[in-house]
């Protein structure tokens, strides 16, 4: 059985014999800022729930109550028959919420990036990208025939020159908002500057920024007061917003276009009712509950701060994202075991994530972590620390 599939079983092998095999660790009970991690209590410092919203009581509660009325599936793609107005209405509220004019839901962000980049972009135009960006624009431009020039992380001056030498019919500069494995801010008010200045199309994913930056919130693009001067803003559900779904906010026509031409939006089906209500409470509690901003960025700035008093390198983080770099692959997974062994859930990134001597471990912090946790937390990389001498 499976005799052509060999080749599979081969790579397997390899992987586990260089350490690059993994086993995805199994959540028993819900998603927090303490969690069962493969049956045993932890510190969880590894979930993307900024705002700590996945067990959100009003979110359960409107997710409850768009089932009983609308059951649990839509049972076709938007286009067909799977548009409800709760799709609808969302998409007004978030367009809202973002000070955009328009948004397009899509079933996930790695979805929105697959389907928007290609509708863009293609043969005799270039797209010009942040060499950290995230695979998922990296697969969005590998789905189109524009030529793709990389420049050094945050260079704006190779950014320049880029944009400078191109004779293309159209440029598209796309950057993560947040790099998601360093924790670091894109400097999107230079980068609109040179779009304006050399006529190029921006497109952002904010995954990481939103629930995090801006007003209540809102994003990287009110993190940078740029409202009107980014052209494609990609956002996602499944991170501050505790649920899940990708989308894009932009222009009326952006929104129009991308519904007759964005692949991943045509032929997937919509959003179940749940989330959608679950999503539209979420940004509810946005607004609602401000203080759960400064819980996060109070959290975000003592855990940072101790970590580097303790003689850790945090790298460039400016954000809940806070890599403790190790350099070596083994040495972020010696720690990230030897963490899990003291109560504290913590992953290591090895290559292919990170360059071959960027490994590290990445904390990222919530406003749902308490500080006797997080307390916990920094005894335990203190000790583990010194045992590996990292510190
Ligand atoms: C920067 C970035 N973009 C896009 C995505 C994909 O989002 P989603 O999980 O909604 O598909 C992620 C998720 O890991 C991400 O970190």
């Amino acid at each position: 059985m499976g005799s052509r599939l060999g080749f599979i079983s081969a790579e397997i092998e390899e992987m586990k014999s260089k350490g690059l095999f993994k086993v995805p660790p199994i959540l028993g009970g819900p998603q927090g800022a303490r969690a069962i991690v493969n049956g045993k209590e932890v510190i969880n410092l590894s979930s993307n729930s900024y705002l700590q919203l996945t067990t959100n009581k009003k979110m359960k509660k409107a997710a409850i109550a768009a089932i009983r009325k609308y059951g649990v599936g839509t049972g076709a793609v938007r286009q067909i028959i799977g548009t409800m107005d709760i799709h609808e209405e969302l998409e007004k509220k978030v367009a809202q919420f973002k000070g955009a004019e328009a948004v397009l839901m899509f079933s996930s962000g790695v979805a929105a990036n697959s389907g928007t980049i290609p509708t863009l972009v293609g043969e005799g135009d270039v797209i010009v990208s942040d060499e950290l960006n995230h695979g998922s624009i990296i697969d969005g431009c590998r789905l189109t025939k524009a030529e793709r020039k990389i420049y050094p992380h945050l260079n704006m001056e190779e950014l320049e020159k880029i944009l400078k030498e191109s004779k293309h019919r159209r440029k598209l500069i796309i950057t993560d908002g947040v790099f998601s494995m360093d924790g670091d801010i894109a400097p999107m008010d230079k980068i609109v500057e040179l779009a304006e200045k050399y006529d190029a199309i921006t497109y952002v994913d904010d995954a990481h920024g939103e629930g995090v930056l801006g007003k209540n919130g809102r994003g990287i693009v009110d993190h940078f007061n740029l409202h009107g001067r980014v052209d494609v803003e990609m956002g996602t559900f499944s991170k501050a917003f505790g649920c899940m779904g990708g989308y894009i906010a932009g222009t009326n026509d952006l929104r129009s276009y991308l519904i007759q031409r964005a692949r991943s939006f045509l032929f997937s089906t919509s959003h179940p009712p749940a989330t959608v209500a679950a999503i539209s409470a979420a940004v509810d509690v946005a607004l609602e509950q401000p203080k759960l901003f400064d819980k996060l960025w109070n959290n975000t700035k003592y855990f940072r701060r101790k970590l580097q008093k303790l003689g850790f390198n945090t790298g460039n983080s400016q954000t809940p994202i806070i890599p403790v770099m190790t350099g070596q692959s083994a040495v972020a997974q010696q720690l990230s075991s030897k963490l899990f062994e003291k109560g504290v859930y913590v992953n290591p990134i090895v290559y292919p994530m990170v360059a071959m001597d960027k490994a590290r471990v990445r904390n990222i912090i919530t406003a749902g972590h308490k500080r006797k946790d997080l307390d916990a937390a920094l005894a335990a990389f203190e000790e583990v620390g010194k045992e590996l001498k990292l510190i």
